[in-house]
């Protein structure tokens, strides 16, 4: 099971500059309003927690059908629908398209560059592209899409559809609508799960089983820390104490920064996904936790510096791996040389391992605050545990700022200037706004 350790937050460790029991106590009302929110699912989109409970037999199918056509698997999406899917490849398959088929792409934008070179290195003759869009409309996706079936329906012609797996929406958007119309197989984002949240719908387990995961794992994981974290307790809860902690951090300590440091390479994806999730959920209304993801030990030789000296302004969250899955011994080369030979005979994950440690220790020494999940071992188990933990720590802290942390308007925005840039219908007046901007643009150059 993953674990929290917040020591190094409260004030027995940090002094002044920690947490007390007595403040955590002082939120317990607004506690205990969170949790009844979560409880009587009084948000639609709490409905990422029944996930949890999802049958997989579809799911299971249609990777079937995909490993027994495909040598490349492309993913189409972008946003929840892309971070999640890439955050489970790289953790549990590392260097997946060096070893095994199908390779796997996720195309999460449109630089024109980058889908060219997937085109080069891709035999469109054996690939299935699995476009995912909950809404069915966001542009970025749609156009992918638009270009990946004109090349299909080249080769394929009226059979094109089966090259493609739709994950979107059961009844709404022009994906759906189009998935309907020509036969593509399809798979259901359920209606209250929002982008950033769905990993565990089939947006993220079509590509588990397609890569050889359990998805039937995954969701144990995930049902496993949902008892803990359904603890109304909150000294029982780790998704409730990690919310309630960094919320205090920010309100009366203007911590508002989060850096997320993984030490294991296999997590840099996952805390790109934990940061779209933190700040997309909770950046609004003036408030909002700033996330961003680095990487230990690479980042302490980059990063580390800012956290020891720079402005008081950060929480760190280290996630601290036990089992590496393999290992490997420093072995006795230079033993004559001073300053090198106290490494030989230890293995690397003690190594790394330590330096986690002591980046925790000397953040705690000068009174910075940092947290650690520990994780067992990097598996289909303990990835469900972090993302269901997450959606809930996420979900509870929104509610903690009575904030809505499943919409996100700000995007909505920049998404309907898109539209009106590129001359959709019923979005003539966002053109009109874009073309009064640019005006304005064009006085500063140098
Ligand atoms: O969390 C969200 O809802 C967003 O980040 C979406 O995932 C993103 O905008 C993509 O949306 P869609 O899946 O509808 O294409």
């Amino acid at each position: 099971m993953i674990e929290l350790n917040f020591s190094n937050m409260m004030e027995e460790v940090l002094g002044e500059k920690g947490i007390s029991e007595r403040q955590i106590e002082a939120l317990r009302g607004k506690i205990g309003d969170a949790h009844t929110q979560i409880k009587a699912r009084t948000w639609p989109e709490l409905a990422f927690i029944d996930l949890l409970y999802q049958d997989t037999s579809d799911i299971k199918k249609i990777a079937k059908y995909v490993r027994d056509n495909s040598d490349d698997f492309l993913i189409l999406g972008i946003g929840g629908s892309a971070l999640g899917p890439r955050a489970i490849l790289e953790a549990i398959s590392p260097f997946h398209n060096l070893k095994h088929k199908p390779r796997v792409f996720i195309y999460d934008n449109v630089d024109p560059r980058t889908l060219k070179n997937i085109l080069l290195l891709v035999d469109l003759k054996k690939t299935t592209v699995n476009v995912i869009t909950k809404s069915g409309s966001t542009a970025e996706t749609i156009a992918s899409f638009m270009i990946l079936w004109d090349e299909m329906a080249k080769i394929f012609g009226s059979k094109a559809s089966e090259r493609f797996i739709a994950t979107t929406d059961p009844d709404k958007g022009n994906l759906r609508r189009i998935a309907n119309e020509k036969g593509i197989r399809a798979l259901s984002i359920p209606p209250g799960v929002g982008g950033r949240y769905s990993v565990l719908s089939p947006v993220g387990l079509l590509l588990a089983e397609v890569i050889g995961i359990d998805a039937d794992e995954i969701l144990r994981g995930a049902r496993d820390i949902h008892e803990r974290c359904s603890e109304p307790e909150i000294w029982k809860n780790p998704a409730y104490v990690f919310g309630t902690l960094l919320y205090l951090m920010e309100r009366e300590e203007k911590r508002n920064i989060n850096v997320i440091v993984p030490y294991a390479d296999g997590f840099k994806s996952f805390s790109e996904w934990f940061c779209q999730l933190w700040a997309e959920s909770l950046g609004k209304l003036g408030f909002g936790l700033t996330p961003y993801p680095s990487l230990g030990t690479t980042d302490q030789h980059s990063q580390l510096q800012l956290w020891m000296e720079g402005p008081e302004d950060k929480v760190a969250i280290f996630m601290r791996v036990d089992d590496y899955g393999g290992d490997i011994v420093i072995p006795n080369a230079f033993e004559e040389v001073e300053g090198m030979n106290y490494l030989i005979g230890h293995a690397l994950s003690s190594l790394i391992k330590a330096e986690e440690e002591s980046t925790e220790l000397a953040l705690a020494r000068v009174g910075r605050p940092n947290m650690t999940i520990n994780i067992p071992k990097i598996d289909a188990y303990h990835m469900g545990q972090l993302f269901h933990f997450f959606g809930v720590a996420t979900a509870f802290t929104g509610f903690l700022y009575g904030i809505n942390p499943f919409n996100q308007p700000g995007v909505e925005e920049g998404k309907n200037l898109t539209y009106g840039m590129m001359g959709r219908k019923g979005y003539e007046a966002e053109r009109e706004k874009v073309e009064r901007a640019r005006e304005k643009k064009s006085c500063w150059k140098i």
